[in-house]
């Protein structure tokens, strides 16, 4: 297993290149088994979690090639339908899979994915949806069964307590391309990962509406074709590079991506005092000297995004006073915390909320990566604390940022990667 030793003190300045979405690829690339057509995707990036789709696809019969950042996908056969354990475990996103080969193939069996330190993270959503489209759907030894003559359109409430379900949005929309009739899903995900599935999904010749709103409706079609598309940049890459920024006092500009993804992201920002200014479809943010405390609640799309709850801990320690994060999403989704307070931070947790003391200076320690957002947190710290600071298990930060430390590197950090 690799580390990462950061030193801290360097001001981050300059501009990032964003890579392609991981949230928006990998549904992407599960949508090439809704056809034997051949598939190509080109902005994608080179990550853990995308090499796993790779075997997945090709355990189901597809012929995967990647060259530079672009991916072709070929069927060579499309008589497997099992998605097996041993990958499934390591990716959550692979269960996406489920929809499109239940569709496509009539059958399905996928393993279940595990938790993660984020939270239990069930899939009764997905299967439910696929149950109102006339799926058979068994669970057995850590395994969902699913079989369907012909899936039926249907309308359904996608719902949890926490909200709309990402991948379960896309597990019933791919599903419902190749059923017979109307579906209409109540209370989907409105995430741009979802609006650049939805755009791929046409692409192949499927009648979606209302894509990026609450109710997405689709006409099934009996076949669809092959496609070509470029993924939408990465705007949680956007949103941890930009923290990066302001947590080492430096400026940041990013082109290349729609402001309307980092909605949230900018208003908070704005809200503690910092600079941030729109040119010509760049994102240009400055640390401004004092940061002012916030109080911010993470929601799905378009409210603050939970993938960037950890890595903004780091600014509300440095801000003049006190602030408060509420993980509406992933209540759990706290495991960043002892660290960051081994660091020198004062955060207190109560449940799904955190109270973050201000005015905290950050000194370097030898840290564990928990899960690849937590990991972004503490590389952030590391980068604005005295000394270095080393982090351990970075395999999480693989499985999610490109190229994380040339990028790093052109910013100006400090920093080296080793092995344990
Ligand atoms: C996607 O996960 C993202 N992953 C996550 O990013 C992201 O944190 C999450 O959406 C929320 O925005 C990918 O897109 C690959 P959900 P997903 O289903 O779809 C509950 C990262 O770091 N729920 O939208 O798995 C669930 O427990 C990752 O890139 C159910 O109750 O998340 C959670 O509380 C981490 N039943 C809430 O809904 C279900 O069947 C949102 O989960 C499904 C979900």
């Amino acid at each position: 297993m690799d580390k990462l030793e950061v030193w801290g003190g360097k001001k981050l300045k300059g501009k990032v290149r964003l890579s392609g979405s991981k949230n928006a690829v990998l549904p992407i690339m599960a949508a090439s088994l809704l056809t034997d057509e051949e598939c190509h995707i080109e902005n994608v990036p080179r990550l853990l979690d995308v090499h796993t789709m790779v075997k997945i696809l090709e355990v189901l019969g597809k012929r995967v090639y990647f060259q530079e950042d672009s991916l072709t996908i070929k069927t060579r056969s499309n008589k497997s339908f099992v998605a097996p354990y041993k990958l499934v475990r390591t990716m959550r996103a692979s269960f996406c899979v489920l929809g499109p080969l239940l569709a496509k193939r009539k059958r399905a069996k996928v393993s279940l994915p595990g938790g993660c330190v984020i939270g239990i993270r069930p899939v009764d959503l997905h299967m439910k949806g696929l149950e109102e489209l006339g799926a058979n759907i068994r669970i057995s030894g850590g395994y969902c069964y699913a079989s369907s003559s012909g899936l039926l359109g249907k309308e359904m409430f996608l719902g949890s307590p926490f909200g709309p379900s990402v991948l379960g949005t896309a597990n019933i929309m791919m599903a419902s391309t190749l059923a017979s009739g109307e579906t209409i899903i109540d209370f989907a995900a409105c995430e741009p990962e979802v609006v650049d599935l939805a755009k791929v999904l046409k692409k192949m010749g499927a009648d979606i509406q209302g894509e990026g709103t609450p109710q997405i409706t689709v006409r099934g079609k009996k076949k669809l074709s092959g496609f070509k598309h470029r993924v939408i940049p990465d705007r949680i890459e956007a949103g941890t590079f930009i923290v990066f920024a302001i947590a080492t006092g430096g400026s940041l500009v990013i082109e290349d991506i729609s402001v309307s993804f980092l909605g949230a992201v900018i208003d908070a920002l704005k809200n503690m005092g910092q600079h941030v200014q729109i040119k010509n479809g760049s994102i240009c943010v400055k640390r401004h000297r004092k940061i002012n405390p916030a109080n911010i609640t993470t929601l799905a799309f378009p409210g603050f995004p939970t993938d960037l709850q950890a890595q903004f801990m780091v600014l509300l320690s440095q801000a003049e006073g006190i602030s408060t994060v509420t993980e509406k999403v992933y209540p759990d989704r706290f495991m960043h915390v002892p660290e960051l307070n081994r660091m020198g931070a004062k955060i207190n947790r109560f449940g799904s909320v955190a109270v973050v003391e201000g005015s905290r200076k950050f000194s370097h320690a030898e840290v564990m990566a928990s899960d690849l957002r937590a990991s972004a947190c503490l590389v952030a710290a590391g980068l604005c604390a005295s000394g270095k600071t080393i982090i351990h298990r970075l395999y999480h930060l693989d499985r999610g940022y490109e190229n994380f430390i040339s990028k790093l590197e052109q910013l100006g950090a400090q920093v080296r990667r080793g092995r344990e």
